[in-house]
């Protein structure tokens, strides 16, 4: 964009945002990513912006706001979600999910692979990678030949930087990031700087990245036995939410199982197709789902 950036804000500098303009990113963020932007979050727009700002030598929001609405605008959006969009994340979070895994869930479906079945996994609005990393963990830890079955794990987010983070694999901090000892040095190793780990060619070869919203069309005809998407909803509206428990109950067979974030539930309405069994874990009943995977297109994609 070719914007002068005489104007632009210097860092530090504060500008607000007047209530038109903000009800208008309001509504844009909504409307791509399904993320509710209530009036409390006003600072939050602000402070997130003002580096996009500078960065485009915009004067103020309002022209931001022209500019994300213009025909020129349709990149800036991705911005604009990136921006506003919380990615926070770590290794094994909400521990006792990984357990049951291991325990109870990842056994019988390793046994069925290992018996030339599928076994599916997805982990919806994965951010950088640690929850589809941790999941692949505990499918090796459990199988270590996994690579020799058709066990495969699908890692989707709408925001292409964080895929592009999550594909790169590599962290630091590992260990103040929920990575014991021991899973270090069997699924990591040192990358050219010290303090960086980047994940094994083992982890990675279950795994696929992709960019995906939840809003939009899902390009998966089968299903999965377990979907993990946890810390995603809650930043969406009740009725969303609602519509989301109900496709990925239509993408679970009987008895498949569904994790979600520590403060999310699944409301009244899905509740007659996804049963609790655990702390924000569900199960798939077997009852008939009425909702089609891809409501607004009536069509899956096959991958
Ligand atoms: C707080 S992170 C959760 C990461 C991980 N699931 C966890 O629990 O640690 C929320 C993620 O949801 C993604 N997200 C938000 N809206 C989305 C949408 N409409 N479709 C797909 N991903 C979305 C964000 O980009 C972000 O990476």
């Amino acid at each position: 964009m070719n914007a002068p950036n005489t104007l632009a804000p210097g860092p530090g500098q504060d500008l607000a945002i007047d209530d038109e303009t903000f009800r208008t990113i309001a509504r844009l963020v909504h409307d791509v990513s399904g993320i509710v932007l209530t009036e409390a979050k006003k600072g939050l727009v602000v402070s997130r912006l003002a580096r996009r700002l500078r960065q485009l030598g915009l004067p103020d929001y309002s022209a931001y706001c022209r500019f994300v609405e213009g025909r020129d605008g349709l990149e800036e959006r991705q911005h604009l979600i990136s921006a506003l969009t919380t990615n926070v994340t770590r290794f094994f979070r909400e521990e006792h999910h990984f357990v049951a895994l291991q325990e109870e869930i990842l056994p019988p479906l390793i046994e069925r692979a290992r018996n030339g079945g599928r076994l599916r996994i997805w982990s919806a609005g994965c951010s950088t990678g640690e929850e589809p990393y941790s999941l692949a963990i505990r499918v090796l830890e459990s199988c270590p030949d996994a690579a020799r079955h058709d066990i495969r794990i699908l890692a989707t987010d709408l925001d292409p930087a964080v895929i592009a983070r999550a594909r790169a694999g590599r962290y630091p901090d590992i260990h103040r990031n929920g990575v014991p000892k021991p899973l270090e040095q069997r699924y990591f190793h040192r990358a050219d700087a010290e303090t960086i780990f980047e994940v094994s060619a083992d982890l990675r070869r279950l795994i696929t990245f992709a960019e995906l919203n939840l809003m939009g069309d899902w390009p998966m005809s089968r299903g999965f036995d377990i979907i993990f998407c946890r810390n995603v909803v809650i930043y969406f509206d009740a009725e969303t939410q609602e519509r989301l428990w109900q496709r990925f109950a239509a993408l679970l067979p009987p008895g498949g199982h569904l994790f979600i974030g520590h403060s999310e539930r699944v409301g009244r309405e899905a509740q007659g197709l996804l049963v609790p069994a655990g702390i924000t874990q569900y199960r798939r009943t077997d009852a008939p789902s009425e909702l089609p995977v891809n409501p607004q297109s009536q069509k899956g994609v096959s991958t």
